[in-house]
């Protein structure tokens, strides 16, 4: 098998005229389709249920994107099976084989690029240049773990020679696993949690979140035309806390594939360490949760160059990633300068329905909407609301983009995950007392350092403990193979999505000798 060496897709800003009337015509081909209805795909098949989960678009939430069927404890039995019958087989199939399969997925994907990043903007509230990063890290996905796969070929493993004996080692794939993804990537860490197991040999079987489940039938419809194997990809909308639960607890389920929440995350843990009657294994759990993460920006920093920094990994996507920064930590000497540039920029941004390439879309749904308002009410007692702090007028989930400042270091909105635009402000004396702040909380995903002190990057280097960590440069957007993504403390296990050792977790090493 020739491939060419792995290259990250461009992410389309839309600076061209041709760029924009692509994607207006893709949104308006798109909005055609609403209300279309997709079955579940189990065992290769499109499969309908009696019930239906509708999918809203956060910009107009009387409008309906699209409907799936929702899956039952039936319906979770039936994939199960099917993923450990394809299991059989696929397990088998040559290396190279498989991952040109991902590169197929990969193909197709390219080929309905906009009209998949049309659907993010309707089914989630992403503005153009957001979906399309999206777009091309899923795509990233297909083609990054189609070529890691190859490292593990039959025999791959390294053994020391033992004299008078045969000796070897080779990896085998875990078997039939979950997959259950949040609704923030809804394309990409979903295509991402599939293609990774699925690469070296597993099946699984996928729950979208229940927010995004019309780019997640989107995604199978490309697996279907690839032409993965009946059983290999398995899709199943519904409840978190039922056919997800269900899942995690079944005795059949192999690996949890899993990114969401602390708490569901935690609660997924204990359930999977259950051990379920007729449970033959010790099931691998991979969490990749939530975030507290921060900037820290010095006296000696370029103070433009942060605020433009800030203003993206804030706001960009209405401050719903892991990845996003909500504490800005502000030596003495930074303190003011920098603040001012923030507020300046903050104010300027434009917020409304996604459709309109809005710097900020609507936040997802009326959960989000409602739980990132309370946090504003929190923070009106702990810090100073000096932006923002409301909603917007509109049928959408519209928030301003808020700044407290003066926020204490052990404040609630310093603490726990808002997950929306929502900027806490922590004053500090010196770069050692920012470190200090910055590691107090239980998280620890992703963090930044604007300085041009080399002795501080380099300390911040070994100190700040995140699992990415970013220097001058925005905190979000981790690219595939280039940032390989997870997170220290109870932001996760670190699986390392998009690295170099992603696809071991899925693989376990047998040793064979043989005496002659
Ligand atoms: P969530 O935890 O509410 O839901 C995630 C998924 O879990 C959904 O599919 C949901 O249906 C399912 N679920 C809920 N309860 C379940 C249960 N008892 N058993 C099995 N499945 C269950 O998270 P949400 O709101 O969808 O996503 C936002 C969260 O995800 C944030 O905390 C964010 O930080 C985190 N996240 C972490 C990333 C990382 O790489 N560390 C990346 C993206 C998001
Ligand atoms: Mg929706």
């Amino acid at each position: 098998m020739t491939v060419e060496p792995f290259r990250n897709q461009p992410i389309e800003t839309f600076g061209s005229e041709e760029a924009r009337r692509e994607m207006r015509e893709a949104l308006k081909r798109v909005r055609a389709e609403f209300g279309r209805h997709w079955p579940l795909y189990i065992g290769g098949e499109w499969v309908d249920t009696g019930e239906r989960i509708p999918s809203l678009n956060p910009s107009a939430p009387s409008e309906v994107v699209g409907t799936v069927a929702k899956a039952g404890k039936a319906e979770a039995e039936a994939a199960l099976e099917a993923a450990w019958k394809a299991f059989r087989t696929w397990k088998d199939w040559p290396q190279e084989d498989r991952s040109r399969l991902l590169l197929k997925a990969a193909a197709l994907m390219k080929r309905r690029r906009r009209e998949l990043e049309a659907t993010l903007v309707h089914e989630i509230g992403k503005n153009w240049t957001e979906a399309s990063a999206e777009v091309a890290e899923a795509i990233d996905f297909l083609e990054y773990y189609a070529r890691q796969a190859l490292k593990y070929k039959y025999p791959s493993v390294e053994v020391v020679p033992y004299p008078g004996e045969d000796n070897e080692s080779f990896y085998l794939p875990l078997g039939a696993g979950v997959v259950i993804a949040p609704w923030n990537f809804p394309l990409a860490i979903f295509t991402g949690m599939i293609a990774g197991p699925v690469a070296v040999g597993n099946t699984v079987v996928a729950k979208p979140a229940e927010d995004t489940p019309v780019i997640a039938a989107k995604a199978f419809e490309i697996f279907h035309e690839a032409g993965f194997p009946p059983g290999v990809v398995n899709l199943l909308p519904g409840e978190g806390r039922e056919v997800g639960a269900y899942l995690v607890e079944h005795p059949r389920t192999r690996f949890i594939n899993f990114t969401g929440s602390l708490e569901v995350g935690l609660w997924i843990h204990q359930a999977a360490s259950r051990l379920a009657p007729g449970q033959r294994w010790i099931k691998r759990v991979f969490l990749e949760l939530g975030g507290k993460d921060a900037i820290l920006v010095d006296e000696t920093a370029d103070f433009d160059l942060a605020a433009e920094g800030i203003l993206v990994s804030a706001y960009g996507f209405q401050g719903q990633k892991c990845s996003a920064a909500s504490r800005l930590i502000l030596t003495e000497g930074a303190y003011e300068p920098v603040l001012e540039r923030v507020l300046e920029r903050a104010r300027r941004l434009t917020v409304g329905p996604a459709e309109e390439n809005p710097d900020l879309g609507p936040v997802a749904s009326k959960a989000q909407e409602e739980k990132i308002l309370s946090y504003m009410e929190i923070g009106k007692g702990e810090g100073q609301l000096v932006l923002g702090g409301k909603r917007l007028e509109g049928e959408g989930y519209f928030l301003a983009p808020t700044v407290f400042t003066e926020v204490p270091p052990t404040a609630k909105i310093a603490q726990e995950e808002i997950f929306g635009p929502v900027l806490s402000v922590i004053r500090v004396k010196d770069f050692g007392e920012a470190l200090e702040v910055a590691n107090s909380t239980v998280y620890g995903l992703t963090g930044g350092v604007y300085s041009r002190k080399r002795e501080h990057l380099e300390r911040a280097r070994r100190e700040f403990h995140v699992g990415n960590l970013y220097f001058n440069r925005k905190i979000t957007g981790a690219l595939v193979g280039v940032q390989p993504f997870g997170g220290f403390n109870l932001s996760g296990t670190d699986t390392k999505a998009g690295g170099p050792d992603y696809l071991l977790h899925f693989l376990e090493m047998k040793s064979v000798a043989e005496r002659f």
